[in-house]
C-alpha cells in the first residue's frame, strides 16, 4: 500500500479517507470529529515490524510510542501487529493494561515517574523501565525487592546529538530534563550505580534524539555516538549492553515545506540505522543488540485528519480574512504551540480551486487560539466541512477542556466502515468530578 491513498477526492468532489466520504462521516457523527485510517497505521507499523525481520533476524521490536495517540484500540492494533509499546505515564500505561496489552511489551518512560505510577508499572510486571534519575533507580530497586523479583531496566542517555527537523547538530549539551548525559560522565556512573543493586537487571540504553526530524545521518550519528559509549562501558565495567533502544522521531508531511515520505523512505531509515549498528558492532566487538524504536507521529500522524464545520467567516478588507470552525486549540493545540503549519481543505468541496488566503479560526476565547494561518482555501462559506490534515499525532492526545469545550469523538475507518474508537463528551462529563462544598450551597 502506498500511503497517499488514503485521502482522495471522490466523483462527488468529497474529500474520501480510507475509503470513508468524510461529509458523510460529518454527517453521521458530528464535527469536530477525528478520523484515523486503519491501514495507514497498520501500514507503517508493518514496515517497522518487516524491517527488523528482514534486516536484523527479527532480532528487535518496534514499539508504538503511544503518547502520540493513546486509547485502547491503538493498544489492540500495535498488539495484533506484533509490535510493542512505550508509555510515559500511569494513564497510558493503565490504558493499555485494560486493553489487555501484554505487559512484558510495555516499556517505560518518563523524567520523573511518580512512586505511585512505579508500583502500578510493577504491580502489573512490566517489561522494562527506562531509568531516568538515580532517584527512580532507588524506588524500582525496593519495589522490586519487595516483590521478590528482578526488574529489567534501560538507562536513557544523552548521546550529544540534537536534531531539528532537517538539521543536526553535534553537541555535548547537558542541559536537558532527561536522561544522563555521556560528555560529562553521568550515563557512566549511573550504569556503575543500577549494576550495583540487587534487584535491577540493566539491559542497555535508550536515547531519542528529537522529533519531526527527517536527516537520516542524525539517527545514524546518534547509534554510532550510543555505540562508542557502549564499547567504552564495556571497556570501563565489563558490562556488556544486550538492548539498544534508538526511540522515535521520523518526520511526517504537513504541509509543502516537507518531504512527502512513502513507506519505503521509512524503511530507509531504518536500514541505514541497522547497518551502522552492525558496522559499529563489528568495529568495536561486541554482540549485536537486540533493537528497540519508538515511532510515533509517523505511525499516526498522516493517518488522522480532523473534521470540522465552518461559522463565522470574518472578512477584514485588506487585513485578513478569519474563517471559524466549531473546535480550536482544545483539540489542536500545536499551532498555539508551536506554530506548527497544517495543510487545510473544504472537505466538501474538495475538488474546486482555491482562490484566497484565510486564517483558520478556533472556537476559544483567545486571540492565539488559530489552527492555521494565511492558508489557500476555495471561499468558505458557513456549513462547509473542513478538513485539516495531518492530525493523528500529538492532537487528541494534547487535546483538553479548554473554556469547557469538549474533546471531539474519534472514528477507526478501514475501507468505507467507520467505528468510534473514542466517544463524544458530553456536558455532564465535564462537571462529573466537579464538587460544591456544603457552604457554598
Ligand atoms: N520516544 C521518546 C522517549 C520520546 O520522547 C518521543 C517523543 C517518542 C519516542 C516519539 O517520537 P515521534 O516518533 O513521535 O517523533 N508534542 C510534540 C511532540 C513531542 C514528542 C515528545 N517525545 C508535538 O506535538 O510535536
Amino acid at each position: 500500500m502506498n500511503e497517499r491513498e488514503t485521502l482522495k477526492i471522490n466523483d462527488k468532489g468529497h474529500l474520501e479517507i480510507g475509503g470513508a466520504d468524510t461529509v458523510e462521516l460529518a454527517g453521521k457523527f458530528g464535527t469536530p470529529l477525528y478520523v484515523f485510517d486503519e491501514k495507514y497505521i497498520r501500514g507503517m507499523m508493518r514496515v517497522y515490524k518487516h524491517t527488523i525481520d528482514s534486516d536484523y533476524d527479527g532480532n528487535g521490536m518496534a514499539l508504538y510510542a503511544s503518547k502520540a495517540f493513546s486509547c485502547m484500540a491503538m493498544y489492540k492494533i500495535a498488539q495484533s501487529e506484533g509490535l510493542g509499546v512505550d508509555v510515559v505515564s500511569g494513564g497510558e500505561l493503565y490504558t493499555a493494561i485494560k486493553a489487555g496489552f501484554p505487559a512484558k511489551n510495555i516499556f517505560m518512560h518518563g523524567n520523573n515517574k511518580l512512586l505511585n505510577e512505579l508500583t502500578y508499572a510493577l504491580d502489573n510486571n512490566i517489561g522494562t523501565i527506562v531509568v531516568d534519575s538515580y532517584r527512580e533507580a532507588d524506588i524500582i530497586d525496593r519495589l522490586a525487592a519487595d516483590r521478590g523479583i528482578t526488574q529489567n531496566v534501560l538507562i536513557r542517555i544523552n548521546p550529544g546529538v540534537e536534531a531539528h527537523t532537517h538539521a543536526f547538530i553535534q553537541t555535548a549539551r547537558t542541559d536537558s530534563k532527561f536522561g544522563f548525559s555521556v560528555s560529562d560522565g553521568t550515563a557512566e556512573s549511573i550504569t556503575a550505580y543500577i549494576l550495583s543493586k540487587k534487584s535491577l537487571k540493566l539491559r542497555g540504553y535508550h536515547c531519542h534524539i528529537g522529533s519531526q526530524i527527517f536527516e537520516k545521518q542524525s539517527f545514524v550519528l546518534a547509534v554510532d555516538k550510543v555505540m562508542d559509549f557502549m564499547a567504552n562501558i564495556k571497556q570501563a565495567t565489563g558490562f556488556e549492553a544486550d538492548m539498544l533502544n534508538i526511540g522515535g522521531g521520523f518526520g511526517v508531511w504537513y504541509n509543502d515545506e516537507d518531504p512527502k515520505l512513502k513507506f519505503s523512505d521509512y524503511a530507509g531509515y531504518l536500514k541505514a540505522l541497522i547497518a551502522e549498528i552492525k558496522k559499529k558492532s563489528s568495529l568495536h566487538g561486541l554482540k549485536l543488540p537486540y533493537l528497540l524504536l519508538e515511532p510515533g507521529r509517523s505511525i499516526v500522524g498522516e493517518a488522522g485528519i480532523t473534521l470540522y464545520t465552518v461559522g463565522a467567516v470574518k472578512d477584514i478588507p485588506g487585513i485578513r480574512k478569519y474563517v471559524a470552525i466549531d473546535g480550536g486549540m482544545f483539540d489542536n493545540p500545536r499551532y498555539a504551540l508551536y506554530q506548527s503549519k497544517y495543510t487545510v481543505l473544504l472537505a466538501n468541496r474538495a475538488a474546486e480551486k482555491c482562490t484566497e488566503r484565510v486564517t483558520v479560526a478556533g472556537k476559544c476565547c483567545e486571540s492565539g487560539d488559530l489552527i492555521a494561518v494565511d492558508v489557500p482555501l476555495p471561499e468558505a462559506e458557513s456549513g462547509d466541512i473542513m478538513a485539516v490534515l495531518t492530525t493523528g499525532a500529538y492532537n487528541y492526545s494534547m487535546a483538553s477542556n479548554y473554556n469547557r469545550n469538549l474533546v471531539p469523538p474519534a472514528v477507526l475507518v478501514n475501507d468505507g466502515r467507520a467505528d468510534l474508537i473514542i466517544k463524544p463528551q458530553t456536558y455532564e462529563d465535564l462537571v462529573r468530578s466537579d464538587i460544591v462544598p456544603e457552604r457554598l450551597k
